[in-house]
């Protein structure tokens, strides 16, 4: 808008500097106004290379801006999603637990006590734990696992971070739940872990060897998976779920985002450029060519038409206002 401004101050200059009474300071003044419109007609090439500048200035703060808070959201989705995932799983687990306790334990106990032989079947946390290895064969990358510190089964003895997530919920009761992150050979994973306390059923079994029953002690010794005290916590519940794929299909939305804003700015930049080169540029050119030939001489040159009431218009009329003030002025003076 400057540069009309300037544009239309040269035409008023011009205008006005036909004025002059004394013809040399007049010819001399025509002649700086229409120097001077010339010129701007010259910059207007700029005006659309410091528009793009701009533009393209402001395009690249959006997209830096975009980014950056389109990657936090997806991020932030995929992990939300991993962590519903563990919940759905930890969540399945401890229905395999219920409905072993309730409906497999009370009938199968019985067969197995009339046996003599101690079925693993009839307890929940050993249904959870071969159920989930039965997804597993599915999905490798997921894991379960019901890990104790002092477990009757060794297969689930807590490993060293194991047993400080246990420890964590031994040392802060109000805890019932806890996720972290771990880097695994298949990539990072998210490890959801509840805990496990014991209840007054609990100690027929997991107390003495002496009151367990003796098909257990037979089956898995009298070390392991005794001495348990009522309402400590003895182990976790711990599901894992990887969140390698989730972050990459994240990553590939931000990629895909960035890619069609890029393409989406660049077309509104060229727009903007056609626009403003048929709305200013050409206009503003026209007027200073005709500016130019007038300049060397060219006093019988047709008027530029113009149409609209923008601000280019407005300076098209000047000009054409100054021409003829000019064209009259001249012929005066040839008389
Ligand atoms: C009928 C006996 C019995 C009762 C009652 C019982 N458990 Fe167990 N529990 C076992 C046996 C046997 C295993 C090992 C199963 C296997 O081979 O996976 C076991 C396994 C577990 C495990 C997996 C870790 C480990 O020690 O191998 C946890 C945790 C556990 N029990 C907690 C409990 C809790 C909590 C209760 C009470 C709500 C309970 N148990 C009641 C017999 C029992």
């Amino acid at each position: 808008m400057e540069r009309l401004r300037s544009t239309w101050e040269a035409s008023s200059t011009l205008i006005l500097s036909l004025q002059y009474r004394e013809p040399e300071l007049r010819t001399y003044r025509v002649a700086r106004a229409l120097r001077l419109l010339t010129t701007q007609g010259e910059r207007t090439l700029k005006l659309l290379v410091k528009f793009n500048l701009l533009l393209v200035g402001v395009f690249a703060l959006g997209l830096i801006s975009t980014w950056f808070e389109a990657r936090d959201f997806l991020q932030g989705q995929a992990q939300e999603e991993v962590l519903r995932e563990a919940g759905l799983l930890a969540a399945s687990a401890s229905a395999t637990r219920v409905y072993t306790e309730e409906a497999i334990t009370p009938y199968l106990a019985k067969a197995g006590e009339h046996d003599g032989v101690f079925l693993p079947q009839t307890i929940p946390f050993y249904a959870a734990t071969t159920t989930f290895q039965k997804i597993q064969h599915d999905y490798p990358d997921y894991t379960y696992k019901e890990a104790a510190l002092n477990p009757t089964n060794l297969r689930d003895r807590a490993t060293d971070w194991e047993a400080d997530l246990i420890q964590h919920f031994r040392d802060s009761p109000g805890d019932n739940e806890l996720t972290r992150t771990r880097e695994t050979a298949n990539g990072p994973s998210l490890y959801l872990a509840h805990p496990i306390r014991v209840t007054e059923g609990c100690l027929s079994c997991h107390s003495q060897p002496s009151v367990a029953p003796k098909t257990l002690v037979a089956k898995y010794g009298d070390r392991n998976g005794f001495g348990w005290n009522m309402g400590e916590v003895v182990g976790a519940q711990i599901v894992s779920v990887p969140t390698s794929l989730p972050l990459k299909i994240a990553h590939q939305g931000l990629i895909r985002l960035t890619i069609d804003l890029f393409v989406i700015f660049a077309f509104v930049i060229v727009l903007i450029d056609i626009g403003l080169y048929v709305i200013v540029i050409r206009p503003l050119r026209t007027i200073s060519e005709s500016a130019n030939r007038i300049s060397r001489g060219e006093m019988d040159l047709e008027h530029l038409t113009a149409r609209g009431n923008d601000e280019v218009t407005e300076v098209t009329r000047s000009f054409n206002r100054m021409h003829t003030s000019l064209q009259k002025a001249m012929n005066l003076l040839e008389e």
